[in-house]
């Protein structure tokens, strides 16, 4: 009771109370015809949805998960890493960072498939007899609300030069980055963005100690008998300021802005519902996998809608698959907008037809327009950790168990105090307390390049339970470094099979294996270098402020024994991870063979087609990418409505 009569009232753009699901089932003889059908709800199809639909559009919005409305997994920030686990939305797609395997198993998150939806992780010990290699599993999510209904809750708007950079390489001055701060302003009208509050933070001397350490490297670390006063001083700093002309190449010690209202979750899933809550022509269809775009036969095929599987969790991804489906289309008077996410994006277009002809050939689908870019120019960060053990637990964490049953000392806490942000506690906050923003001396351009965030988490990167192991005790701390700018546009997604509900196959091509012209793997992998050894710096740094009591602790990775360039660069190779993957369908200027948008997102050799999400951009940007695929988003609603 208490639960979901807080998630009403802290939802305040809601205007009344959910459960919400608007979409009644249509049976599939039924007639659907929209103006414009988006395939996706996450960050670039959610807000587009709804903006065409509050210009007045017959809008269908097409979301193959559901509504997790009311699951407290989703609400709640401190779950982060549970709800990446949650069956009910979880996409396990596994990747492969190095196609080599015998490279790749080095990662001690290489997993391998026992049983359907049952895994091994790691090859000490051995995975048994007969276990299917998988590769690096990349969390998605199949849900109203797409990824940004699990994801950490960060928002880091991003840089000028990425818009910029769009801007040159394409022509289209709209694109200019003083012409896209306006769409960083209507993202803001729908989008509640708040600092974790320093008071929970600093409750914790020992973790205090470790901001402080880490707030001294980058030269403001606090007097150390007047920490916490001069640390919530610090963690006033705004690292999305739009006041600082200077803010993407400022380096500092910063807060971490989440996507939440009164430290509940609140984003792109709350926009939808507040949207066809208040009356708007948008429906949603849930529960529902897009399997092929369809075309008239003009000269140059024109997009006429989708054909679809109605069913519950329909996706092999899904550890829920395997159900019953039933066959359906809809058909679109105006437009399609594809935004399944950089993976699946390119399944659906490959499977319309719409890709490498050669590859297409393969499959037995027919060509409609052979654009060899999709599914290529693939990029995500790097990121890595240094982790290190205490013996004394994180007060900070006490009474947290993670698992929403009663004794969920946390979860409570969270539950009684709805009001005050403070007294909301641990699960108020997404478990990572400060970043140090950095420009690396091997950065590819004048901004931040590095962020490397403070928390007490045992976080190693993605592997199936990595939630449990990451809380498994409260004794650990991280590091935990995310490289912007990346080089590497060497990553691929390409068909499996021809049949929509398999998933792709996904190459990363790390380092060595992808962009190397200029030494580009080399600079990434040192600048990634630097900030391990920054990392420790602030590990070094955290003994200056002993005053506030904090136990010592050992380094558990890399380990002491992992100390030169080369050393820490091994390290690096073998476990790094990303988690945002973009680029896939990139847009690109007339004359390029490999570019499959135009600058208005229209899927070149087609009409009436569109790709609005992580793929469309040519080069990945900022240094998380949510803010700027809510921007892309809030821009192709404009595109589309003023033309
Ligand atoms: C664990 C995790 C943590 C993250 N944390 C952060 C963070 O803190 N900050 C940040 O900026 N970014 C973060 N990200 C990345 C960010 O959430 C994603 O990059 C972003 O949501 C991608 O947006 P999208 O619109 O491209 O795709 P998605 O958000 O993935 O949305 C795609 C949607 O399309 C649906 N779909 C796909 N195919 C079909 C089909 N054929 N038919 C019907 N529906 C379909 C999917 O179900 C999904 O809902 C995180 C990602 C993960 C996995
Ligand atoms: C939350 O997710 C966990 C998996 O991490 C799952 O076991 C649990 O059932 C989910 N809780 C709810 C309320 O759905
Ligand atoms: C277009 O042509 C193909 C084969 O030539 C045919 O199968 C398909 O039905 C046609 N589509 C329409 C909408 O006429
Ligand atoms: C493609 O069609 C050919 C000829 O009909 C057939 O032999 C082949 O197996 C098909 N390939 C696939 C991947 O379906
Ligand atoms: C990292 O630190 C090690 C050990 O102090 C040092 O030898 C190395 O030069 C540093 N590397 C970089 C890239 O800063
Ligand atoms: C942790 O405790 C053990 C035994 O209680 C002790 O030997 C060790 O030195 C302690 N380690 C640290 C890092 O304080």
């Amino acid at each position: 009771m208490k639960i979901s009569n807080f998630i009403v009232r802290s939802a305040s753009i809601l205007a009344v109370a959910l459960p919400f699901v608007s979409a009644t089932p249509v049976t599939a003889r039924d007639q659907l015809e929209y103006e414009y059908i988006v395939v996706g709800s996450g960050a670039g199809g959610g807000p587009l949805a709804c903006r065409l639909a509050m210009a007045g559009h017959n809008t269908l919005l097409i979301e193959a998960g559901n509504d997790q409305n009311g699951n407290i997994n989703i609400s709640v920030p401190g779950y982060q890493a549970v709800v990446t686990n949650d069956p009910k939305l979880r996409w396990d797609m596994f990747v492969n960072h190095y196609q080599d395997q015998e490279r790749a198993m080095q990662d001690p998150k290489y997993t391998w498939e026992v049983a359907p939806y049952q895994y091994h992780v790691g090859s000490d010990p051995p995975p048994p007899a007969g276990a299917k290699p998988l590769g690096i599993l990349y969390p998605r999510a199949g849900t109203l609300g797409g990824c940004v209904t699990h994801n950490a809750l960060i928002l880091i708007t991003p840089h000028a030069s990425d818009w910029d950079n769009i801007a040159s390489i394409t022509g289209d001055e709209s694109w200019a980055a003083v012409n896209m701060n306006q769409y960083l302003d209507k993202v803001y009208e729908w989008l509640p963005v708040e600092p974790t509050d320093p008071t929970i933070l600093l409750s914790d001397l020992q973790l205090t100690q470790h901001l402080a350490g880490g707030a001294a490297v980058m030269g403001v670390g606090p007097d150390p008998l007047a920490a916490v006063t001069g640390l919530t001083n610090t963690l006033l700093n705004d690292p999305n300021s739009r006041l600082n002309p200077a803010r993407d190449s400022t380096e500092g010690f910063f807060q971490i802005p989440l996507i939440m209202e009164s430290g509940t979750r609140t984003a792109v899933r709350d926009f939808i519902a507040d949207t066809v809550q208040k009356g708007y022509p948008l429906t949603i269809r849930q529960n529902c996998h897009v399997t092929k775009i369809n075309f008239d036969n003009s000269t140059t095929p024109q997009a006429t809608g989708v054909n679809f599987l109605d069913g519950n969790s329909l996706y092999r991804a899904s550890p829920l698959s395997g159900g019953t489906s039933t066959p359906g289309s809809a058909t679109a008077t105006k437009e399609v907008i594809i935004s399944g996410g950089a993976f699946s994006t390119i399944q659906l277009l490959k499977l319309s037809g719409i890709g490498p002809a050669s590859e297409l050939q393969q499959f037995n689908i027919s060509v409609v327009s052979n654009l060899p870019g999709v599914g290529q120019n693939m990029q995500d960060r790097y990121e890595i950790p240094v982790n290190v053990k205490h013996n004394n637990s994180f007060p900070i964490l006490n009474g947290c168990t993670f698992d929403s049953k009663p004794d969920d000392a946390c979860l409570t806490r969270w539950q009684d105090n709805p009001y005050i942000l403070a007294q909301r506690g641990a699960y108020a906050t997404n478990g990572l307390a400060a970043t140090m923003g950095v420009r690396s001396n091997y950065a590819s351009t004048t901004d931040l390049d590095l962020y490397i965030f403070a928390g007490p988490v045992d976080f190693t990167g993605y592997f199936p339970d990595w939630n449990d192991a990451a809380v498994a005790d409260h004794q650990h701390f991280s590091w935990y470094t995310l490289k912007a700018h990346t080089r590497n546009q060497a990553g691929t997604v390409e068909l499996r099979s021809a049949d929509p509900l398999d998933t792709p196959v996904i190459n990363f091509n790390y380092f060595d294996t992808g962009t190397t012209a200029g030494g580009a793997d080399e600079l990434d992998l040192l600048a990634m270098v630097q900030a391990v050894n920054m990392s420790r710096e602030a590990l070094r740094r955290y003994y200056d402020y002993d005053v506030l009591g904090g136990t010592a602790f050992v380094e558990v990775e890399p380990g002491e024994e992992v100390q030169s360039t080369e050393e820490v660069g091994e390290y690096i190779k073998q476990r790094a991870w990303g988690h945002h993957a973009s680029c896939t369908a990139a847009i690109g200027a007339d004359d390029d063979p490999n570019a499959v948008l135009d600058s208005q997102f229209r899927v070149r050799g087609v009409q009436n087609l569109r790709v609005v999400d992580a793929s469309v951009f040519p080069r990945i940007p900022g240094i998380f990418i949510q803010a700027p695929i809510f921007m892309i988003s809030e821009k192709a609603a404009d595109v589309i409505l003023n033309g």
